[in-house]
């Protein structure tokens, strides 16, 4: 394993580029983003891993001038929302751990794989709150959605540098989480054609950078990582 010395950026050298090189973007050029370029940013959305693979998410790329507008507006007037490129509105679905669709997902996922598929098993690990974060109730399945989302999330961030697109992770909004400006909220969710189990966990901004950042600094390795218990330094 490599050992890091304390401060010692050498540890960046073997980094991805895009995790080395990370900034948030906030100010873009008018150029739009083609639409390869983004199908490639929410396929690698598409591609994280989640809880037993249930995928709780969708993603709305939005483009539209008007809509861009409203999600400014949702957004607490954040005015890059309006004007990036495009906005991926990203939902976290609260069905997707309905006991039918878990089942149906276990039996699909033992098919893809070639494995025999025991039903009686199956609904047993439903009954354990360890496997089925609906056991624990709206909180703890919000907490669960936002934890898949934000793998999907970091996934399209680091292909969208990869891609030359700059980006912004959007929470500071309307939703049900904040519980400010509901009324918006929902006209949102309306306008956008989301089911009744569908929220709106965070925006996603999208667009050429018109600015180059300094990288934010962020806490030394040693305060933030420790070997074996907390606190004893890693090097
Ligand atoms: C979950 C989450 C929510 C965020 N919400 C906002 C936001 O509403 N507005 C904003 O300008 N930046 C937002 N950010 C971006 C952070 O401010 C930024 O990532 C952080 O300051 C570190 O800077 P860097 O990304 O340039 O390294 C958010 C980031 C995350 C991960």
């Amino acid at each position: 394993m490599a050992k890091f010395k304390r401060g010692d950026d050498r540890a960046m050298n073997g980094l991805l580029p895009e995790i080395a090189g990370w900034t948030s973007i906030r100010r873009y050029d008018t150029r739009p983003i083609p639409n390869d370029v983004i199908k490639r940013i929410l396929e690698a959305a598409r591609r994280a891993p989640s809880w037993a693979n249930v995928q709780p998410w969708h993603f709305i790329v939005v483009r539209e001038e008007a809509m861009k507008s409203q999600l400014r507006q949702l957004a607490v007037g954040q005015p890059f929302v309006e004007t990036a490129d495009s906005v991926v509105v990203c939902c976290g679905d609260m069905s997707a751990w309905s006991e039918e669709r878990r089942l149906k997902q276990m039996r699909s996922l033992s098919q893809a794989l070639g494995r025999s598929f025991n039903e009686e098993k199956a609904k047993e690990s439903l009954n354990d709150p360890a496997y089925n974060p609906l056991l624990r109730g709206k909180d703890v399945l919000v907490a669960r959605l936002y934890e898949q989302l934000s793998l999907a999330i970091a996934f399209m961030i680091l292909q969208a540098k990869r891609e030359g697109v700059g980006s912004c992770i959007v929470g500071a909004f309307a939703n049900e989480i904040t519980a400010v400006n509901m009324d918006l909220y929902k006209k949102t969710c309306s306008d956008l054609g989301l089911p009744q189990d569908m929220m709106i966990l965070t925006l996603v901004t999208l667009g050429y950078p018109l600015e180059d950042p300094q990288p934010r600094p962020r806490k030394p390795f040693d305060e933030v990582v420790s070997l074996e218990r907390y606190r004893n330094p890693f090097s």
